[in-house]
C-alpha cells in the first residue's frame, strides 16, 4: 500500500525498478555479477544515460568513429554534447594514430566503440581496442549489439580490469526482441550504480521484463535461430557476390552484410518499388548498401529481384 495503484487487475502494480529477476537471469546466462548489471530501455537509453552522467552540457566532448552506429551522435547532439568523429581506415578498423591525438583533449570524456561495427559489419581489432581502453581516462562504451553473430569473445570477461569500461549488449538482435526495448551494459558496480540513480524509475515495464525474462528460458531455442541466420549469412553474401551490380561484399561479423554497388541510389529505389527495403547508406560509404540477413524465403526473394536488376 505504498505506491497508490489500483488494488485490482494483474497489471495494476509498478514494474519493478531494478529488474531483480530479470538480472538474475541475465547474470546466469552471462555469468556476470548482478552487481556489474544496468537493463535500459534498449541500448539506446544506455547510450543517453551515458552522456547524461559523464558529460557536462554544452563543455565535454564525446568520441565516435565514422562510420558508426548513428545513435551516439543523435544522442550527444540531445544532450549538447559535441561529438568528435574519428574515421576509421580503408579496412574499417580503428586508426590509433588518429585517437591518440584526441584522447589527449581534456574535454573528451567518452569514447563509443562499435563491435561488431554498424553499419561495416566488421568487429574493431581487439588489441586497437585495449589500447584505448589503457590509455583513455575517461569513459569506453563499447556497444557489442552483434557480438552473437562474430565469434568474438566480449569485453565484458574484462569490465573487473579496468574502472573505466562500459560494455553494452541487447535484447534486439541474436534474442530477437527488438520490440521489446531491453539493452544490457556491463561495468563495475559503481558506474552501475550511477546508471540505476540516473534512469526513470520505471523504465522498463513489467510485460517488457516478463518477456525478456521468457525468452532467456527458452534460450536453447534462440541459439538455434543465431546458427540459421549464420548459414543464411554465408548463403546470401555468396550468392550476392555472383551478381553483376555487386562489386563487394564486405566481410561481416554481423547479422547484416554491406555491399558496394555501382549506384546505390538505383537498386535501392528498385527495391522499394518491389516492397523489399534495405537501408541505403551511400550518403556515410559511397555506394554501400547494408541488408539485413532475413529468413531465407526473404533472402531468396531479395536475390530474385537483384538477379532481375543485373540483366
Ligand atoms: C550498434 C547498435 N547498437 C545499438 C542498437 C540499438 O539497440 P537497442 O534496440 O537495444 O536500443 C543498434 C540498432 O540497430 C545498433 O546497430
Amino acid at each position: 500500500m505504498d505506491a497508490n495503484e489500483n488494488p485490482f487487475g494483474d497489471l495494476n502494480r509498478y514494474p519493478d525498478p531494478y529488474h531483480k529477476e530479470l538480472k538474475a537471469s541475465v547474470s546466469k546466462l552471462k555469468g556476470i555479477p548482478v552487481d556489474n548489471i544496468f537493463l535500459g530501455n534498449g541500448s539506446d537509453e544506455v547510450i543517453d544515460l551515458c552522456l547524461r552522467i559523464f558529460c557536462n552540457p554544452g563543455i565535454d566532448k564525446a568520441l565516435t568513429f565514422s562510420p558508426s552506429y548513428g545513435m551516439y551522435e543523435v544522442s550527444a547532439a540531445v544532450n549538447d554534447v559535441g561529438i568528435i568523429k574519428v574515421p576509421l581506415n580503408k579496412s574499417f578498423q580503428i586508426n590509433l594514430k588518429k585517437v591518440k591525438a584526441v584522447m589527449k583533449d581534456d574535454k573528451l570524456k567518452v569514447i563509443f566503440i562499435c563491435s561488431p561495427n554498424n553499419p561495416t559489419a566488421n568487429c574493431m581489432n581487439p588489441r586497437d581496442v585495449e589500447f584505448i581502453i589503457r590509455n583513455f581516462k575517461g569513459i569506453i562504451l563499447i556497444d557489442e549489439a552483434y557480438i552473437d553473430f562474430s565469434g568474438m569473445p566480449s569485453f565484458s570477461n574484462i569490465i573487473e580490469q579496468y574502472s573505466n569500461l562500459i560494455v553494452m549488449q541487447t535484447f534486439s538482435k541474436s534474442l530477437g526482441l527488438a520490440a521489446v526495448r531491453v539493452g544490457m551494459a556491463f561495468s563495475n558496480p559503481e558506474i552501475i550504480h550511477y546508471f540505476y540513480k540516473m534512469k526513470q524509475p520505471y523504465n522498463i515495464s513489467t510485460i517488457n521484463q516478463k518477456t525478456a525474462l521468457k525468452r532467456l528460458a527458452a534460450i536453447n531455442s534462440y541459439r538455434e535461430q543465431v546458427k540459421i541466420i549464420l548459414v543464411e549469412r554465408k548463403r546470401l553474401s555468396e550468392n550476392l557476390k555472383k551478381l553483376s551490380i555487386i562489386e563487394t561484399v564486405f566481410p561481416s561479423d554481423s547479422n547484416f552484410l554491406l555491399v558496394k554497388v555501382r549506384d546505390a541510389d538505383l537498386i535501392y529505389n528498385t527495391l522499394i518499388n518491389n516492397k523489399i527495403i534495405i537501408r541505403n547508406r551511400s550518403k556515410i560509404i559511397k555506394n554501400c548498401l547494408r541488408i539485413t540477413v532475413g529468413t531465407r524465403t526473404e533472402n531468396n526473394k531479395l536475390i530474385r529481384e537483384l538477379k532481375r536488376i543485373s540483366i
